[in-house]
Formats: structure tokens, sequence, C-alpha cells
């Protein structure tokens, strides 16, 4: 393939690329958008296995790579549950780093392209860079998969004076870039290069070690962003203007999916992408510090949660993490048909962290085909809460936590919640009186409009759509 055919493939698959960023925009365009994306991507491998910058015998290698590559991909695809989705692209995103650090220093000691002059600092800048990004997503990422599969544990490790340790980092790291840029042979260089990824990857895992259970949604969409920024750095470094462009338009809307986050959180953007995540935040308390919640629990079994629901004008369904878990959106849609069959206004309200990745709640419910008109983002329905007969909560906890607004020393204080509380009554459908993913408690189920229906959601609702349709 001659290059300028490999560059109008190369614009081609951009393009695709950005409009599959559009499609991903809206779920009634996603399934486009996927598509948009694969033929793109398709378009990038051919264009490049075949342009001019790849021999016959790099070919094979290339072949044997995507076999392998390509088989672990599958393989991983098909048995992930959706639940392990988030971590799934937490090791992915570690993946992106890992490469971009190879990259780096693969360029760095191939000498079979020459580079003098300014053009040889601009060379080593990319590098340096390069390696730095790709060690920091690559070192957070598997602390975020540990953290998110629940091998590492939820608590945020807050080592004393951790601000003053991240500059002492950036300013040894700005030395060495020094050192690295003025050393005269590769082999000079190496020192500093392999100190500057030790302390990227050391600064990697003390940031998302530093994170609380309640933040993780932040750090997640942010490592997406680096893992972007990481691939553009190793776009720069092979001169490959598509992986340049495809890493800024996954850096770039990480990082917008980062501050819509951030704003879901009430966190401060500055804080965050400086490295300050949870420095604003209340310590968390300690046990029996914040305020024990007071009342009674009261328990409703399925045929109850049915009556209340056929007595409703209007509802409003809350899904959340145990839903996932529960594989219960397609009796979810069930229920909301015959509700609506029998006029009954059903309306769901999705809080933007609610389950483990961005927009969890949505796929599920599109899978389910639950009509895209009734899904309401949490700032559309907040208010609607006061005007509602049953607001029913399906497997989810932090997200409709009062303390979040009423007990300034809990660890979720200040995060916008769904308000269920207001409604004549909620019910909740969990399996037990433990905590979400924050691990705080819940003084939701113990205020007297609420109900808790106790069971798995699935087997749980599908009680309630026999008794509804009885
Ligand atoms: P959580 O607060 O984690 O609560 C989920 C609840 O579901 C649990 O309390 C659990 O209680 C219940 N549950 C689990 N399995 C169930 C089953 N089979 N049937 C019924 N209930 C079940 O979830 P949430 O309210 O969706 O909030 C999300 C949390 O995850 C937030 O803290 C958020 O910050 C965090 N997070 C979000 C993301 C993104 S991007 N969305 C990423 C990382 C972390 P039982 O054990 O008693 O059943």
């Amino acid at each position: 393939m001659s290059q300028s055919l490999a560059t109008v493939a190369y614009i081609g698959a951009a393009i695709l690329f950005v409009l599959s960023l559009g499609g991903l925009s809206n779920p009634e365009t996603s399934r486009r958008g996927n598509l948009f994306g694969m033929v793109g991507m398709a378009l990038a491998v051919l264009a490049t296995i075949f342009g001019p910058r790849v021999g016959p015998s790099g070919i094979a290698w290339i072949i044997v790579a995507l076999v392998i590559g390509g088989g672990i991909g599958l393989y991983a695809a098909k048995v992930v549950k959706m639940t392990q989705m988030p971590e799934l692209v937490a090791l992915m995103h570690s993946l992106v780093g890992l490469a971009a650090c190879l990259v780096g220093f693969a360029s760095y000691v191939d000498t079979s392209v020459q580079f003098t002059g300014t053009e040889k600092i601009i060379h080593e800048v990319e590098i340096y860079i390069g390696i730095l990004i790709g060690a920091v997503t690559f070192s957070g990422s598997l602390i975020a998969f540990g953290k998110l599969n629940g091998k590492i544990g939820g608590k945020p490790l807050l080592l004393p004076a951790r601000h003053w340790l991240n500059l002492a980092a950036l300013l040894i790291v700005i030395w060495f870039g020094r050192e690295f840029i003025h050393a005269p042979t590769v082999a000079q260089g190496m020192t500093p290069l392999i100190v500057m990824t030790v302390i990227a990857l050391l600064f990697g895992v003390h940031m998302v070690m530093a994170i609380g259970g309640a933040d993780m949604p932040v750090v997640v969409s942010m490592l997406n962003s680096y893992s972007g920024w990481a691939a553009a750095a190793t776009g720069f470094m092979l001169s490959n203007d598509l992986l340049i462009v495809t890493g800024a338009l996954v850096g770039s809307s990480g990082a917008i999916l980062s501050y819509i986050m951030c704003n879901a959180m009430n966190r401060n953007f500055i804080s965050v992408i400086a490295g300050g995540f949870g420095s604003g935040a209340p310590a968390p308390a300690k046990s029996g510090e914040a305020a024990a919640p007071q009342g009674e629990v009261v328990p409703v079994t399925a045929a109850d949660t049915a009556e209340l629901l056929r007595e409703a004008k209007s509802v409003i369904i809350v899904p959340g993490y145990g839903m996932a878990v529960a594989q219960a959106q397609h009796t979810v849609y069930e229920i909301t048909k015959t509700l609506r069959e029998k006029g009954v206004n059903v309306r769901f309200g999705i809080h933007p962290v609610a389950g483990r990745m961005p927009g969890h709640m949505n796929v599920l419910l599109a899978e389910a085909k639950v009509p895209y008109d009734i899904v309401m983002e949490m700032d559309e329905i907040n208010d609607d809460f006061g005007g509602t007969d049953v607001a029913m909560v399906i497997g989810a906890n932090d997200i409709v936590n009062p303390a979040a607004q009423d007990d300034p020393s809990s660890p979720i204080a200040g995060m916008p919640v769904l308000e269920v509380w207001k409604a004549k009554t909620s019910i909740v459908m969990k399996r037990s009186m433990a905590s979400g993913y924050a691990g705080v408690d819940n003084p939701l189920f113990y205020k007297d409009n609420n109900r808790m229906l106790f069971g798995d959601a699935k087997k749980m609702l599908d009680e309630v759509l026999i008794a509804l349709k009885s």
C-alpha cells in the first residue's frame, strides 16, 4: 500500500472514530457508534499492516501478535460478567500504559533512526513524557483493578505529607528529565529514564491508593483519559498520526467524562487533575463517630410491594449495582410494562455513578428494551420525588443515601443523591442491611416511609411480577 493510500485510510479511520464518539453519546445511536468504531479500527489496523512502514517479515510478527492478543481479548470478552466489566476496562487501561512504556524504551534504544540537534531533544522529550504517562497509567490502573474487584480494600491510604511527597516526586522527575536529555549516550540516559519510570510507577500506586471507595468513579474516568494520552504519546514516539489523533480523542473525551463525574460527585475538577483526590473530603468516619441511623427497619413482602405499586399513580424506579449483580433488568422491564398498561406513570431515575462504570444502568436498561424516554438523569427527575407515590430502589445504596446531605462527617458528604425518601413510600430491594461500595450506613432504611424488601433483586422482582399479574 502506498503512503498516500495509507494516509487516506488513516483520515477515514479518524473520521469514523469521531463519528463513533458522536454515536456513543446517545443510547439510540450507540449501536451505530460502536459499528463506526469497529470499522474505523479495522481500517486503521489494515492500513498500518499493509502500509509502507511494515516489511514482509514485520507482517508475520504482527499476525502472530494479532492472533495471540485477539484470542486473549475474545476469551476475556466471552467469560467476563457484566458486573466485572469495570475491572476488565481498568486492566485494558493498564495495558495501554504498559505499551507506552515498552514503546518508549524500545524507541530510545533503537539506533536505526538517528536524530540530531533539536529533533533529538524533541524525540527524547516525547520518550520521557510518554513513559511517564504510561507508567502512571499502568500502575494506577492495576491498583484500580484491585480496588474494583475487591482484592484491595476500598479505604483510602493517606500517607502523612502525601502532597509533599508528590511534589518531591515531581521535582525529581523534572531534574532527571534534564539529566536524560543531556545524557551523551544511550547507556548514560538509561539511569535517569529508569529512575523516572520507578517514581512514576510509585506515583500511580500512591495516587489510586489514596482514593476512597466513593471516589473511584472519578479515578476510573481519569485513568481512561490517561490511557488516551499514553496512546497519543506512543503515537508521537512512533510518528504515527492516527495514534496521536485517536489517543487525543480518548484522552479528551475521558477528561470530559472525568469533569462530568466530578460534578456528579461534587468534587473539584482542578484538585482532581492535580492529583489531590479527596483532599477536600471529610475524613472517613471512625466506627461510631458518624450519627448512628435512628428509627426502625420495616420489612415488606413481594405481595405488599405489588399492592403498593398497583395503587400508585406514579412510580420512580432507581436501579443500582445490585440490579446488575442480580441481572434483574428484564424483570424490571416486565414490571414496568405491566404497570404502564395499568396506567401508572413509571419512570427511571439514573444516578451518574450508579453501578460500577459510567452508563452502567443505561446499558442494562437498554438491553432489556426499556424505552429511552422514561429513563431520566438525576437532575431531570430529582425534584419529582415529592409528587411520587412509590420510589422503588433496586439494589442501590450509596446513590440514595440521605447522609450525603444530612451528615457532614459522612465520607460521601456533599455527593448529590437521588432523594427517594421524599416519595410517599420508598421501597428498597436488597439482600441484607449491608452497606454499599462506599462502606457507609444508610439512614434511608430506617425512615418511617421506607420499606425493605429483602432478597435477591431478580427473585423478589419475579415474585412482585407474579403478584402484580394475579
Ligand atoms: P452500591 O452503593 O454499591 O450498593 C449496591 C447494593 O446492592 C448493595 O448495598 C447490596 O446490598 C445490593 N445488592 C448486591 N447484590 C444484590 C442482589 N443480587 N440483589 C439485590 N441487591 C443486591 O451501589 P450504587 O447505589 O449503585 O452506588 C454505586 C457505588 O459504586 C457508589 O459508591 C459509586 O461511587 C461506586 N462506584 C461507581 C463507579 C461508576 S463509574 N459508576 C465506579 C466505581 C465505584 P446487599 O449486599 O445487602 O444485597
